[in-house]
Order: C-alpha cells, then sequence, then structure tokens
C-alpha cells in the first residue's frame, strides 16, 4: 500500500455558529467535532496527520495533541489557503492525501476506505467524496461533462440558477495525489464572490491539466452534514444519537424510547439493560449488565457494575458496585463509591465517600467525606458534617453500626464497629466499640404550660 496522509482543516472561527467556542470544538453526543473527525482519521492508518489549526489553535491542539502535527493558517484565506498551510509537512512527498473539514463529524471510516479504494481503482490524481441532497443549499455543487464526468465544483454564492438546481454535493472531503495537490495548489486565485482561495478550484486544474479527476459518491447524505450552524449541530447530534443508540439495541440493551435516551459516544453498556426515557450517560460512563436506569437519570464519568438500579438520580466519577441501588432522587458527587448490595434511598446527597457493602442510607441524608463498613443502618436526615468554613474533615464509621435518624457526626470522628448512635444526637467524640452514644438535651415537660400560651387561647 502505498503512503497515506490526511489533512484536517480546523482554522475557521465558525461565524455562522455565533459561539465563543470555536466550531470544531462544538461538541456531538459527547465528543468536540475534531474529535470525532480525527478518529475516524486514525482508522485509515495514515503515516501523517496535519491539522490546520488558525481561530483557537491552542484549545484544538490540546484536544488532538500528539496525535496529529499542526500547520497555522494565521489569516482564513480559504479552504485552498489552508491546505497550503500543510506545504512544509507534505510537499513533495509521494503518496495519497485524505482532505477532511472539521465540521463533519458523522463520516464512518467505512465511507473513507471505500473513497480510498474508488480513488485507487480509477488511478485518478483527485476524487471527491460526494452526496446526493434533496435540499443542496450551502454545499458546493457538482458539476459533470456531457458524458458525467466530473468538471469542477461551484460554490453556492458562484452558482448559475441552472448550476444550483445540482443536487449532486460536495462533502468537502477528498482524495488527492499527494504531489499533483501542491502543484496544483500553486495555481488557485481569489477570483469568486467570496474573494477566497477555494480548495474546490483544484478540481478544475487538475482536469484541465489533464489528470483524471473522479466523484465517489456515498449512499447516505446524512453522513456527510457539515455543521455550519445550531440547526445543523442539532440535526447531526440527533442522526449520531440515532447511531449510537441503534448499536446499543443490536447489543442487546433494551430503550423504552430510543428518541429521547442521550447516550455519549463512546459510553459502554451491557446486555439486558433497561434505560429508560430522559436518561442521560455522559463521558467515559460504563453500565454493566442488567442494570434498570429510570426516567432523568444522569450519569456521568461513573461506572456501574452489573444488576445495579439506579432510579432518577444524577451520578458524576463515582463507582456503584453489583446489586447496589440508588434513588429515587440521590446525588452521588464525585468520588463516591457505592459497595455491593448497599441502598442510598430519597434524597441523598453523597460526596468524597465510601458506602459499604450492604448499608443502607435510605433518607434525607448528606454524607461528605466519609468511609462506612459494611451493613451500617443510616437514619433518615443524618448529616455528616464534614465543612468547619475552611477546612474539609473526615469522618468513619464501622462495620453494623446503627446510627439513628437526624444524628450529626461533627467530623472529623471515629465511630468503631457494633455501635449506635442515638437519634437526634449531635456527635462530636469518638465513639469505640460495642458503646451506644446518645448526645442531646433531656426532655422537659411542663405540666399545664400549653393552657397557658397565648396563641392556644
Ligand atoms: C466547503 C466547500 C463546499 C462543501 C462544504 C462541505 C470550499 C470552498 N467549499 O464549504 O464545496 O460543499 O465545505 O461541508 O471548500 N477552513 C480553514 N481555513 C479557512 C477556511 C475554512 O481551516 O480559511 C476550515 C473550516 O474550519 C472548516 C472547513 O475548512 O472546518 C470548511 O470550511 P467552511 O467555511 O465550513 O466551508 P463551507 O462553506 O462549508
Ligand atoms: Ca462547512
Amino acid at each position: 500500500m502505498d503512503e497515506r496522509y490526511a489533512i484536517i482543516l480546523a482554522a475557521g472561527k465558525g461565524t455562522r455558529m455565533k459561539s465563543k467556542l470555536y466550531k470544531v470544538l462544538h461538541p456531538v453526543c459527547g465528543k468536540p467535532m475534531v474529535e470525532h473527525i480525527m478518529s475516524r482519521v486514525e482508522e485509515i492508518n495514515p503515516n501523517k496527520v496535519v491539522t490546520i489549526v488558525g481561530h483557537g489553535a491552542q484549545e484544538v491542539k490540546a484536544q488532538l495533541d500528539t496525535r496529529s502535527e499542526y500547520a497555522l493558517q494565521a489569516e482564513q484565506l480559504g479552504t485552498g489557503h489552508a491546505v497550503i498551510q500543510a506545504a512544509d509537512f507534505l510537499k513533495g512527498k509521494k503518496g495519497t492525501t485524505l482532505v477532511i473539514s472539521g465540521d463533519t463529524p458523522l463520516l464512518t471510516s467505512e465511507t473513507l476506505d471505500q473513497l480510498f479504494e474508488y480513488h485507487q481503482g480509477k488511478n485518478a490524481s483527485a476524487t471527491i467524496l460526494t452526496a446526493h441532497a434533496d435540499d443542496p443549499s450551502g454545499y458546493g455543487r457538482i458539476l459533470c461533462d456531457r458524458v458525467g464526468i466530473v468538471d469542477r465544483i461551484v460554490e453556492q454564492k458562484d452558482a448559475s440558477i441552472e448550476e444550483a438546481q445540482v443536487k449532486e454535493i460536495n462533502t468537502g472531503t477528498y482524495c488527492f495525489d499527494n504531489e499533483l495537490l501542491f502543484e496544483a495548489l500553486d495555481n488557485i486565485t481569489t477570483d469568486n464572490v467570496q474573494g477566497e482561495y477555494y480548495l474546490t478550484d483544484i478540481i478544475e486544474i487538475l482536469k484541465e491539466q489533464g489528470h483524471i479527476v473522479a466523484a465517489y459518491q456515498t449512499s447516505d447524505f446524512e453522513e456527510s452534514i457539515g455543521v455550519n450552524d445550531r440547526i445543523a449541530l442539532a440535526q447531526a447530534n440527533d442522526i449520531m444519537r440515532r447511531r449510537i443508540n441503534r448499536k446499543h439495541m443490536q447489543n442487546g440493551v433494551t430503550f423504552i424510547d430510543p428518541n429521547t435516551s442521550y447516550i455519549d459516544d463512546g459510553v459502554k453498556i451491557g446486555a439486558e439493560t433497561i434505560i429508560e426515557p430522559g436518561v442521560s450517560l455522559k463521558g467515559e460512563t460504563i453500565i454493566g449488565e442488567d442494570c434498570v436506569i429510570t426516567q432523568n437519570s444522569q450519569i456521568t464519568d461513573s461506572r456501574i457494575e452489573d444488576g445495579v438500579t439506579v432510579k432518577s438520580s444524577t451520578i458524576e466519577e463515582s463507582i456503584v458496585y453489583a446489586k447496589a441501588d440508588v434513588g429515587p432522587y440521590a446525588h452521588l458527587r464525585p468520588k463516591t463509591e457505592v459497595k455491593q448490595q448497599a441502598h442510598i434511598g430519597n434524597f441523598v446527597e453523597i460526596k468524597n465517600a465510601t458506602i459499604g457493602e450492604k448499608t443502607k442510607v435510605g433518607h434525607l441524608t448528606y454524607v461528605g467525606d466519609a468511609t462506612l463498613g459494611k451493613e451500617i443502618n443510616v437514619g433518615c436526615g443524618t448529616v455528616f458534617v464534614n465543612y468547619d468554613g475552611k477546612n474539609k474533615h473526615h469522618t468513619t464509621v464501622g462495620d453494623h453500626s446503627f446510627i439513628g435518624s437526624a444524628v450529626n457526626l461533627i467530623g472529623p470522628v471515629n465511630i468503631a464497629q457494633n455501635t449506635c448512635l442515638a437519634a437526634g444526637s449531635t456527635i462530636t467524640d469518638d465513639v469505640y466499640e460495642d458503646d451506644m452514644a446518645i448526645a442531646r438535651a433531656r426532655q422537659v415537660n411542663k405540666e399545664g404550660y400549653a393552657k397557658r400560651l397565648p396563641f392556644l387561647q
């Protein structure tokens, strides 16, 4: 196989997005568009990847890091001008170069493989990846000669009324003979409505020089959507979401309504798991087998093991071990570990804490900066008081302890195993094994006093 190179165009500002975030960094199903492109490019095993950066150069470089080399396009004078910036890395090298836009996140590596194959089969100097669009507006149109061979590409803004009728569009992805590409780029001009150096002009130049130019049409227009504004961004998210959910369903995951379940690219879900409507699974989340994730749960960068039920809860950067259950309406904040078969109930918030095996934290409780052993019962309305206004303090509770309702544990404090904390206690001192602690004022009953209260007369 000959050498393969790739050039990713990612220097534009994306004016039509009307955004502070640079266009190619806008996420589609949880990953920046340029990240999707980079992954597809890597799947075709190029010998070298050059990304053209300009607007947001630092941010784009931080995203792709060492996976690409970078050429700076200081001024954005058009897509042709952008490719010229890669000359220092690629000019004069033998091989085939894929040029791809940073704003077409739905392209698949299968399509790129087919493009390469077609390009080689035709022995072409350039092959354009095209698609049939029912509504071609906004895209460059593919103009063919009388025998159906590509002549040139005309941009929408430069097209005559007749040319604008053409429904075969340029996806912005191409294979080029690398040497001819950089030679032909010397000949492009800004003689067009936008006053830009168009990469698309290369086609006409190569053809005039007597080289073969070809077009490979994908069967799926959706794949080639270029995201120029927020409307296309929503469409791209929608299309990718359907693709992702379909793949999970093929793998044995049940979706009650796949149209309203939002699963990021890269999330893993085990077979027999049920995903209810309104669920969002984000980032690096992994869900095991036989789980049930009910309505409106939001799980980010977390690991949920087999047989777990999460009811309408929010979980961030946490681990929930097998057969535990969480919710409804619980919030597991970063660094929470819920061990096997533990139960986290209604309106419970947990942060930086480990909840041991079979321990129950059932109702209206805050656990912050704590380590709880196994088979503990935490009563309703208990607060692990972890913050003194300046520092956070850690609390430990040993196995088989019983914490009554409405207990405050003022950290740092150590509660040994097999202890009991009486309901309503404010615990400030350590409690030792087999002891019970009670820390509340004694009740006083005042005889007949209620009758003297004016508001009870
Ligand atoms: C381009 C094509 C059009 C095609 C469409 C497909 C040209 C002239 N037009 O139009 O035929 O149908 O893509 O989506 O190529 N960029 C730079 N530097 C620049 C200009 C652009 O790096 O100076 C990058 C942008 O960041 C973007 C990509 O090139 O990732 C495409 O630019 P964009 O302005 O979106 O081109 P379109 O108008 O969509
Ligand atoms: Ca575009």
